[in-house]
C-alpha cells in the first residue's frame, strides 16, 4: 500500500497548472456513446476514475486510440449494453452510461453503484425522471434494467433536487428523444453546462445552458467532433486554499475563475489577498479570519471544497462554523485532522473550529477523494513528518499531486 510523506512546516512558491476537469470529462466520456462517429478529446487526466470509464467503454465495445496529447474514440463497435458490477462498484460515475445506452440501444443494463463513504448516494432522480420519458426500469440482483422499446420520448422533468448526474443522464438521454425534454430545477455546475457544449458540437440541441431549466430537442445522429474540457475548479480550489493555509505567494493557472467565484468570494472576505485573472489566480500570504460556511448547489459553496476548507479553518484567527447540506456523512477528514491537533467539534451536519491551532505531524488516513485533499494540505502546515496512508482516493481526482506540490517547493514524497 502506498503512502504519502509530507514535512513541514513549509512555504510554497512558483505556478501550477490545472488539468481537465474529471467531473466534466465523466459524463463526456459516457456520452461517446450515442454517436457511431469519431470523437477526439484532447487532455484527458490520467486519473483512476478516468481509467476506469475508460474500461467501461472499452467492456462495451468502444474502440480507443491515443494520438498524443488526444484520445480518439469509435463507438461505432458497440456491442454491449451492460456496464457489470466488477467496474461500476469501484465507481459510481459509471451510472452515467445508463442515459446514453438507453439514449442510442433503447436498452441499458448497468450496476447499481451501492454507497460510497460520503453517503447512500441513491439514483431515484435518475431512474424516476428515465420511467417518465418512457423507460421501463426494472431492478434485478443489483442491476438497473432500462428498456424502452419504442424510444425515450421527451417530456417536462422537474427534478426533486438539483442533482448534477441526474440532470447529466437525463440530458444524454434526451438526446435522441421523440419531441422536447425540459428538466427544471437543473443543477448548474459548470461541468454541466461543459457537457451540454459538448453535445451541442456533435450535432445536438442543447439550451438553456447554465439555468436550472434546460431544454434538449431530439435530434437523429450526432456528428464527429474534437473537445477539451473545462479546468478542474475543485483542484484549482484546493491549491489556492494549500496557498492561503501556508501563507504562500503561488499562481493557480489554467482554469476559469468564474467557476469558483462563490469560493473567491468567501476567502476574500475572509481576508485573503488574492488578485483574479482570466485563466489563473494569483495568491499572496493572507491574515485570515474565521468564517461561517454552508455548502450548497452551485452557485453557492461547493460541498467537494468543503473539507479543503475546513482544514483552512484551523490555521485561520478566530472560530469558524461549516454546514454540509449536500451528503450525509462527509465530515470524515475532521477525526483525522484532529490525530493532527485540530479542535473541531461536530453537531449533526455542522462543525465549529476553534483556531489558530499550530497543526502536528501524526499518521492519518484516508477516507474519500476530497478529505484526502484536506489532509495533504493541512500536512503542508503541520510540524514534522506526517505519512497518509490508503492515498488511492487521492488518485482518483487529482493528476500528479506529488509532482505538483514538489514543483510548488512542498517535500512531499511518495512511498510504498
Ligand atoms: C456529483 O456527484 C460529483 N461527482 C460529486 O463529486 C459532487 O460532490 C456532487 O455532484 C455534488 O456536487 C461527479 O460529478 C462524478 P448529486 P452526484 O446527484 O452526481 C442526492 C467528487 O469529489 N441524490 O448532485 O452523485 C445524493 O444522495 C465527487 O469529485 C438523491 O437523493 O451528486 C446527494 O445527497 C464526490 N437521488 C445529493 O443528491 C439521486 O437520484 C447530491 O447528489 C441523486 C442524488
Amino acid at each position: 500500500m502506498q503512502k504519502l510523506v509530507v514535512k513541514g512546516p513549509v512555504k510554497l512558491t512558483g505556478e501550477v497548472s490545472i488539468s481537465r476537469a474529471k467531473n466534466a470529462y465523466l459524463p463526456i466520456l459516457a456520452a461517446v456513446l450515442l454517436t457511431d462517429k469519431k470523437v477526439r478529446l484532447k487532455n484527458l487526466p490520467d486519473l483512476r476514475d478516468i481509467r476506469t470509464m475508460l474500461k467501461l467503454l472499452g467492456n462495451l465495445g468502444v474502440t480507443i486510440t491515443k494520438e498524443g496529447d488526444t484520445t480518439v474514440f469509435d463507438a461505432s463497435t458497440l456491442n454491449s449494453h451492460e456496464a457489470t458490477y466488477d467496474l461500476v462498484k469501484t465507481m459510481r460515475a459509471s451510472i452515467f452510461v445508463l442515459g446514453p445506452l438507453l439514449a442510442r440501444l433503447n436498452k441499458a443494463k448497468v450496476s447499481l453503484p451501492g454507497g460510497c463513504a460520503i453517503g447512500t448516494r441513491p439514483i431515484d432522480i435518475h431512474l424516476s425522471n428515465l420511467e417518465k420519458m418512457g423507460a421501463k426500469i426494472d431492478l434485478n440482483a443489483g442491476y438497473v434494467e432500462a428498456i424502452s422499446n419504442d424510444g425515450l420520448v421527451g417530456t417536462k422533468l422537474p427534478l426533486s433536487f438539483p442533482s448534477v448526474g441526474a440532470t447529466e443522464n437525463l440530458m444524454m438521454a434526451g438526446v435522441f428523444a421523440k419531441g422536447t425534454t425540459v428538466i427544471e430545477n437543473a443543477a448548474m455546475e459548470p461541468e454541466i453546462d461543459d457537457l451540454a457544449n459538448f453535445l451541442n458540437s456533435m450535432g445536438a440541441k442543447v439550451s438553456g445552458i447554465g439555468t436550472s431549466k434546460i431544454i434538449v430537442e431530439g435530434v437523429e445522429e450526432l456528428f464527429e467532433t474534437d473537445y477539451e474540457a473545462i479546468g478542474d475548479r475543485i483542484e484549482a480550489a484546493t491549491y489556492i486554499i494549500a496557498g492561503l493555509m501556508t501563507k504562500s505567494s503561488i499562481k493557480v493557472t489554467n482554469f476559469n475563475p468564474e467557476h469558483l467565484e462563490f469560493v473567491i468570494d468567501k476567502l476574500k472576505e475572509m481576508g485573503g489577498n488574492i488578485e483574479v485573472g482570466k485563466d489563473f489566480v494569483n495568491v499572496e500570504p493572507s491574515e485570515l479570519n474565521g468564517a461561517k460556511i454552508e455548502t450548497a448547489p452551485f452557485p453557492g459553496f461547493p460541498t467537494d471544497v468543503q473539507a479543503q476548507m475546513v482544514a483552512l479553518l484551523t490555521q485561520v484567527n478566530g472560530n469558524s462554523f461549516v454546514k454540509e447540506n449536500i451528503f450525509e456523512n462527509r465530515f470524515m477528514h475532521v477525526p483525522e485532522l484532529m490525530r493532527l491537533g485540530a479542535k473541531i467539534t461536530q453537531e449533526g451536519k455542522a462543525v465549529f473550529i476553534e483556531a489558530p491551532i499550530q497543526l502536528k505531524a501524526a499518521p492519518v488516513m484516508c477516507t474519500d477523494l476530497r478529505a484526502s485533499a484536506a489532509l495533504v494540505i493541512a500536512a503542508l502546515c503541520a510540524e514534522g513528518e506526517t505519512v497518509i496512508d490508503r492515498i488511492y482516493h487521492l488518485e482518483r481526482g487529482y493528476e500528479k499531486l506529488t509532482a505538483k506540490l514538489q514543483g510548488l517547493g512542498a517535500n512531499i514524497e511518495k512511498v510504498d
